[in-house]
Formats: structure tokens, C-alpha cells, sequence
């Protein structure tokens, strides 16, 4: 039984046990939907009453800048999920430590590949392919067509209808500028994303919050990662999920430990305990359907099936290297972003 005093200062709380001696704490950022982060920590409390965990939700984009930005005087020791390639930057920056853990034997090769680029400084702990969720009723209703391919999302009776996050904040985001590099090259990629920009109506902090918009009939359709579509539609949403005709990325979703983390010990508790198969398998009931990482770990029916998708052959090395996110996300504030404010 855990007693939490609120101190003044924002963002800082002080745990105690019932006995009044200090419990340990766990300072954690949690960068995939808010349900499972909750989710998790509600579990990993409750099977380990000495450590008190203090959660904050962040986009992958934001989570790499909190790190880095406290990089002299950590306030994090564990950085749980959010899109591979900023927890790539972040190895690359010296930000985030070696470890392995035991079980990284148990993980699937995509996962284990993620651990060895980063030099162990991070690892895969699910991954999920990149599409777009459109809402069927509003399609019905303005007689649009189903955009299959990316090249459909230009077409100009979408005006207005799309959504999709800025790729600064957002790893979603950021996942489908690579991808557009990789499939088309940068040049025709950023034409192409000028030309969607005329389409798009807002860019949103995070990454899923576009599909939840359309979910809600607040844009037509959001670019997203599939699992994110899937799970509005299991809860009843009528949103279908497209994976693009000419082919798309995917993530490798990541964990990482904070150098000069204040209670590494404690993070590597919660490091082993979320690689488990047990608790990846709480994911799905907490409307996270990602490919788990644990070999022995059961994907949900739900999941998008990777094997069905025409994937593209990601480059995670190139597109985590702090060079070329940084220059791609320079690029997409001159080219797009600065465009989409102007307006
Ligand atoms: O909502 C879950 C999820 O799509 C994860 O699979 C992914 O790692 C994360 O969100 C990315 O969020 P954001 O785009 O906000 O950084």
C-alpha cells in the first residue's frame, strides 16, 4: 500500500509506504497510447509495491527532445515505446545506455536487429505497419472514393478531409516522411507531401490522434499507423483500414534506459518485467493491437498481418541517424510545416 504526497513543484511526487520509509521510484516516459501506458503501470505497480512509478505520456518526437534536453541532469530513467527511430537518435547521441536484458534470446529477429544497430542501447518492443484509417460514413456521405494508394490522397476532392501529426512531435509522423523518402526519393517526396498539404487539414501533436478524429467525424481520414485504425474500428468506430497499394513503412517500437538515470536499478525491473510474455499480452485488452516483440508473446486477431502488406525494406539505421532525422525534419518545417502555418 502506496502513499503519493504531492509535492509543490509540478511534476514532482514524493511516494511513500505505508511504513513511511522511502519507496523506490521509477521515472518513466511512456510514448505509446495513453490506455496501455496506464495499463502497464497499474500492473507493474501492483506486482511490485516497492517501486512507485511517475508516468508522463509523450510523442516519440517530444520524448527525444525531453531527454535530450536533460541530458546533463536526467529527470527519466526509462523510455518506453514510441516509433525506433528517435530511441535510435538518442543511442547515437550518447542519451541512452547499454543494457541487455535476459530476454533478449526471446525476442523476435526485428526486435533483437533494433537492440544490435543501437549498439544494446535500445530494443524492439512491438511494430506495426503505417496506412491510413478513413471514415466510411463520411466517405458514403460526400461520395468519395477509397483512397488505396498514397497517390489517392492527392486527389483534390479530399480537400480539407486529411489529417495527419507533425513529424517533429509525432514518430507516426515522422515514419511516413522516411517512408515517402524511401519508396519515392526525397525529391518527389516532399513534392508530393506539398501537394497533400492543400488536403490536410490540421497536423496534429500525436501521432493517432488523426484516426481518433475521424473516428469522430472530425476530418475524413487520418494517416496513422494501422493498429491505430484497427482499434478505433473494434470500438465500433466505422473506420476502415487501408495499407497503401504502392507499399509503406513500418515501425520498430522501442524501449530505452536513460544514461545517468537516477534509478537505473528500478528501470531495469520494469525493462525485464515489460519484455515478458505476460505482459505483453495485456496489450490487445487495452486496445494497443502492435505485433508483440516476445516470440512467445500472442499477436492479436486484430494486428494487422505484416505478412499481408507490401512493406517497404526500411532503413532504420540511416533514418534513426541523428544527420539525417535532423535534416529531413528541417526540410519538412521549410518545405511543409512553414507552408501549413503561412496559410
Ligand atoms: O498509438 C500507439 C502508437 O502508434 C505506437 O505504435 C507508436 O510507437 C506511437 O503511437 C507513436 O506515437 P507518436 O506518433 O505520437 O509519437
Amino acid at each position: 500500500m502506496k502513499i503519493r504526497i504531492a509535492a509543490a513543484t509540478a511534476g514532482a511526487v514524493l511516494a511513500l509506504p505505508a511504513s513511511g520509509a522511502l519507496a523506490a521510484e521509477l521515472n518513466l516516459i511512456c510514448s505509446a497510447d495513453v490506455v496501455i501506458c496506464e495499463k502497464l503501470v497499474a500492473e507493474f505497480e501492483a506486482s511490485h509495491s516497492d517501486i512507485s512509478v511517475n508516468m508522463v505520456r509523450m510523442s516519440s518526437g517530444e520524448a527525444y527532445a525531453k531527454v535530450r534536453a536533460e541530458a546533463r541532469n536526467p529527470q527519466t530513467d526509462l523510455w518506453w515505446g514510441g516509433t525506433g527511430d528517435p530511441h535510435l537518435q538518442a543511442a547515437a547521441d550518447g542519451l541512452t545506455a547499454e543494457y541487455q536484458s535476459p530476454l533478449l534470446p526471446d525476442l523476435q529477429d526485428w526486435a533483437v536487429e533494433q537492440a544490435e544497430t543501437s549498439g544494446y542501447r535500445t530494443v524492439g518492443v512491438y511494430s506495426g505497419a503505417l496506412g491510413w484509417g478513413y471514415n466510411t460514413e463520411i466517405f458514403e456521405k460526400k461520395g468519395l472514393k477509397e483512397p488505396t494508394c498514397w497517390a489517392d490522397l492527392l486527389d483534390p476532392s479530399l480537400k480539407g478531409e486529411i489529417q495527419i501529426a507533425d513529424p517533429n512531435s509525432s514518430g507516426t509522423a515522422y515514419t511516413a516522411l522516411a517512408t515517402l523518402v524511401q519508396l519515392m526519393g526525397e525529391e518527389e517526396a516532399f513534392t508530393y507531401l506539398k501537394s497533400l498539404n492543400a488536403n490536410v487539414s490540421q497536423y496534429t501533436k500525436s501521432g493517432s490522434a488523426p484516426v481518433k478524429a475521424a473516428a469522430r467525424g472530425e476530418a475524413g481520414l487520418g494517416i496513422v499507423f494501422m493498429h491505430d485504425a484497427v482499434s478505433q474500428s473494434v470500438e465500433g468506430f466505422p473506420i476502415k483500414t487501408v495499407a497503401p497499394c504502392e507499399g509503406t513503412g513500418y515501425e520498430v517500437g522501442s524501449m530505452s534506459l536513460i544514461e545517468g538515470a537516477q534509478n537505473p536499478d528500478e528501470a531495469k525491473v520494469f525493462y525485464d518485467w515489460v519484455l515478458t510474455p505476460e505482459v505483453q499480452n495485456l496489450m490487445p485488452a487495452a486496445g494497443s493491437f502492435q505485433l508483440p516483440s516476445n516470440k512467445a508473446a500472442v499477436a492479436s486477431e486484430h494486428a494487422p498481418d505484416l505478412s499481408q502488406i507490401k512493406l517497404i525494406d526500411y532503413d532504420f539505421a540511416e533514418y534513426g541517424s541523428s544527420e539525417r532525422r535532423q535534416a529531413l525534419l528541417s526540410r519538412w518545417d521549410s518545405d511543409v510545416g512553414g507552408r501549413a502555418a503561412a496559410e
